[in-house]
């Protein structure tokens, strides 16, 4: 995160005009039309975390009790209890074991006749594969929600992630590509859903005290909006040096055997949010707790499958089941029966480093120096 004069002055400017709030200034319109011009669509909704922008896309494709979406099980916790909280039904496809992001075979497997969306998570800043992602959404007649919660920036075929599917959410929590502090955005080319994005974030009221339909208060504060403003303005400087970190550390791992830096398919122009390396327990003779505590930069990153938390196995959602046990189910689903084995592979080898703007050279060679040391034993 890098916060500086400008940001400063742009808060200041706000706090002198007295207008905190989006119903009565500009900032946040303003960074709304800027933000969908970066991502290349016609509308952005901004709200007050990447979580907010996952809650209200769902409930804009009326999605709820009942139907399933299908979502990566390798992801932060909001991609599926939005789900939950709209009384949907996360279901969880495999991931693709060099990308990790959800793979369309398995989404294939997973599809029934109450799936009505595909999630996938474009993780740290590479791309899902949208291709045959697209193509199994529109024969199935299936919603495309892109969590871009992780990947500001990053091109999917020369594209923006956020403006492929029929939404995009993007979260600016600190530690993402760009920061508002706290903070979220949906993108779309759809007039209709842009239009019940922005009731469903403000009370699902269009005009004084008319109330159209169920909404929150999601809204994005003008402080917010001033600061997200200026960090677009520098997004793509940002993802150039995150670019350049991980690419330094990447070509310094070149011809050592036993830890894998992030692959990038052809099709995905990254944005780097983090740097996800793969041991190879047998090679390196750790298992990834081993390897991890002897390395005390690297984070852990996602330690096991979602569905394996105690959230799922125990299926523990509102007060009386729902919406698991939700008569507009009318399933038994059991997440301890899911076997994925991809996904329980992977988070058994998987480990992220920074490569954020401002991290010093000695702090990625020093990553680089202990990768080599303990890929060597
Ligand atoms: C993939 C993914 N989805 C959703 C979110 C939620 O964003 P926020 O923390 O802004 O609510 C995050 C944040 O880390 C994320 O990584």
């Amino acid at each position: 995160m890098d916060i500086s004069e400008e940001e400063k002055a742009a808060v200041m400017k706000v706090m002198e005009s007295q207008l905190l709030s989006s119903l009565a200034g500009k900032e946040v319109e303003n960074f709304e039309k800027e933000f969908a011009e970066y991502i290349g669509v016609k509308y952005a909704i901004a709200v007050n975390s990447g979580t907010a922008a996952l809650h209200i896309s769902i409930a804009s494709l009326d999605i709820g009790p009942g139907d399933e979406v299908i979502i990566p099980p390798f992801t932060f916790i909001a991609t599926a209890s939005s789900l939950l909280h709209n009384n949907a039904i996360p279901i969880f496809a495999d991931i693709d074991n060099r990308s990790y992001t959800l793979d369309p075979e398995s989404v294939k497997k997973k599809i029934t006749r109450k799936t009505k969306a595909i999630m996938p998570v474009h993780l740290a800043g590479v791309t899902a594969n949208m291709g045959p992602l697209l193509d199994i959404a529109k024969e199935h007649n299936l919603y495309l929600i892109e969590d871009a919660c992780q990947s500001h920036g990053a091109k999917f075929n020369g594209k923006r992630v956020g403006s492929i599917g029929d939404l995009g959410t993007f979260s600016f929590y600190p530690s993402k590509n760009m920061t508002t502090g706290e903070g979220g955005i949906v993108t779309t080319n759809s007039t209709k859903l842009a239009r019940q994005c922005r009731l469903l974030r403000h009370h699902g009221e269009p005009y004084w005290y008319a109330y159209n339909r169920l909404g929150w208060n999601y809204r994005m504060t003008e402080i917010q909006g001033a600061i997200g403003r200026i960090q677009l303005k520098k997004l793509d400087k940002y993802i150039g040096v995150r670019n350049e970190n991980a690419q330094y550390m990447t070509d310094a791992l070149n011809g050592i055997v036993g830890i894998d830096p992030p692959y990038i398919p052809e099709y995905c122009e990254p944005a780097y949010n983090y740097w996800i390396g793969r041991i190879h327990p047998d090679i390196i003779g750790l298992d990834k707790d081993q390897f991890i505590s002897k390395f005390p930069n690297s984070k852990i990153l996602y330690p096991k499958p979602l569905y394996e938390t105690k959230l799922f196995q125990k299926k523990i959602g509102y007060p009386r089941g729902c919406p698991w046990s939700c008569p507009f189910y009318g399933k038994d689903i059991d997440y301890s029966k899911i076997k994925l084995p991809v996904v329980e592979k992977v988070t058994k080898e998987i480990f992220a480093l920074d490569i954020f703007p401002g991290i010093s050279k000695e702090e990625l060679d020093d990553n680089i120096r202990i990768m080599k040391n303990l890929a060597s034993k």
